[in-house]
């Protein structure tokens, strides 16, 4: 059975009927442009064909009740009353119930009302893989809560509503990436977002080529802490580097060029890190133009180019990480493997031949599993659409 099915016999079980409405949210892979989002640069994600399920019901009962499949534990909250993260009975939220009243609150302080439901929901996005069962969680709610409310907001102000909520209810500091592709994927297309002005376009994914996706099963504590760092070490490099060049905004205003000329000015670390940020925005608007005239090649050394720029600037991966990335760009039919998301553990990403994916996922899954004693999860994805409603 899968998840969407599971869900809706949950619902059946729990509330004795079937909901009115079931609502879909999916993770993403970015291809390029990695911890540049918060520095306003460009990045290249799309959704994938997995995904966090919600089914939902109004209710008139005084309270929503929320059931986690996943978890196997419920909750009662009011969606109007949120900001000390407590339950209908003054317990505290638990750590998964934060993402979806996170998203009632951010919606609730931008006045959107938000109406009680039942709700059951259940993610097939691994947790803490890299391919964002946050956001999707907090789409999938923000779907459910306008289609109760009879308001709307477009997919974007969905997107930054829910990143809102993860930054300032959950608490977690990320940028507009992965709510961004949860709410506009389209099928079979790249995303490429300008996280400066927030206009984007899609790309076509190149002709006979597969996105596979590669878990290490390594999960790393301190991912927030680390993320955090990262993001600070970028705010030290501007401030330095604003003394040189008084109109940069952000490290998406300096090119390569002056950052060459400045680069000592900074301390060794800082430097490292702002040069991953400053070459990664240059090489992802590069790859674009490659994609644009069909170089699928050319597009795929960039992506390698980016994993080693993840791993020596900017420090964001796992020895596993670089197994999995060495051993997939050494196989037949791969254009170019790389860590995706935020690092410290999770997925590859690797740009296939259609017709050689199947071969390259099984001899990377034996590959892997020969050099690490560990078990991956590898699966040839398909870019899909963003949040919508399925009932
Ligand atoms: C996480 C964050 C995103 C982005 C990536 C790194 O996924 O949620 O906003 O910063 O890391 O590119």
């Amino acid at each position: 059975m899968n998840t969407q099915q599971n869900i809706l016999r949950v619902f059946h079980q729990k509330f004795g009927h079937a909901p009115t409405h079931l609502a879909r949210a999916p993770g993403r892979v970015n291809l390029l442009g990695e911890h540049v989002d918060y520095n306003d640069g460009l990045v290249l994600p799309a959704a994938i064909d997995r995904a966090t399920y919600v089914a939902f019901s109004p209710t008139d009962t005084p309270h929503t009740s929320l059931f986690a499949a996943d978890f196997v534990d419920q909750v009662f909250f009011t969606p109007t009353n949120l900001s000390a993260k407590l339950q209908s009975d003054n317990s505290p939220l638990p750590d998964w119930a934060k993402y979806p009243a996170g998203v009632a609150w951010a919606l609730t302080e931008k006045n959107m009302p938000v109406k009680n439901m039942q709700a059951v929901f259940a993610s097939d996005v691994p947790r803490g893989a890299g391919l964002s069962s946050s956001a999707s969680v907090e789409l999938a709610f923000a779907l459910a809560w306008m289609t109760l409310g009879g308001w709307k907001l477009s997919p974007m102000e969905l997107a930054l509503t829910c990143q809102r909520a993860e930054n300032k209810y959950v608490g977690v500091n990320c940028g507009i990436m992965d709510q961004f592709a949860s709410a506009c994927g389209e099928k079979n297309k790249l995303l490429l977002l300008d996280c400066r002005s927030l206009e984007y376009q899609t790309l076509p994914l190149p002709k006979d080529v597969a996105i596979v996706i590669a878990d290490t099963s390594v999960r790393r504590e301190l991912t927030n802490s680390a993320y955090n760092d990262r993001r600070a070490a970028c705010e030290e490099a501007l401030n330095i580097l604003k003394k040189h060049l008084p109109d940069i905004k952000s490290l998406r205003d300096v090119s390569v060029i002056d950052f060459n000329r400045l680069a000592k000015r900074l301390p060794a670390q800082i430097e490292k890190r702002a040069r991953h940020v400053v070459e990664e925005i240059e090489r992802t608007s590069r790859a674009v133009t490659l994609l644009q005239n069909g170089d699928t090649a050319g597009f795929g050394k960039l992506m390698n180019d980016c994993h080693a720029s993840l791993r020596d600037l900017y420090e964001v991966s796992v020895p596993e990480l670089d197994v999995m990335a060495r051993l997939a760009q050494s196989l037949p039919g791969c254009y170019g493997a790389r860590l995706t998301g935020a690092g410290f553990g999770g997925c590859v990403a690797s740009l296939v031949a259609r017709g050689q994916a199947e071969a390259f996922a099984k001899n990377l899954a034996d590959g892997y599993e020969s050099e690490t004693r560990l078990q991956p999860e590898i699966y040839i994805c398909e870019a899909s659409d963003g949040a919508g409603l399925i009932l």
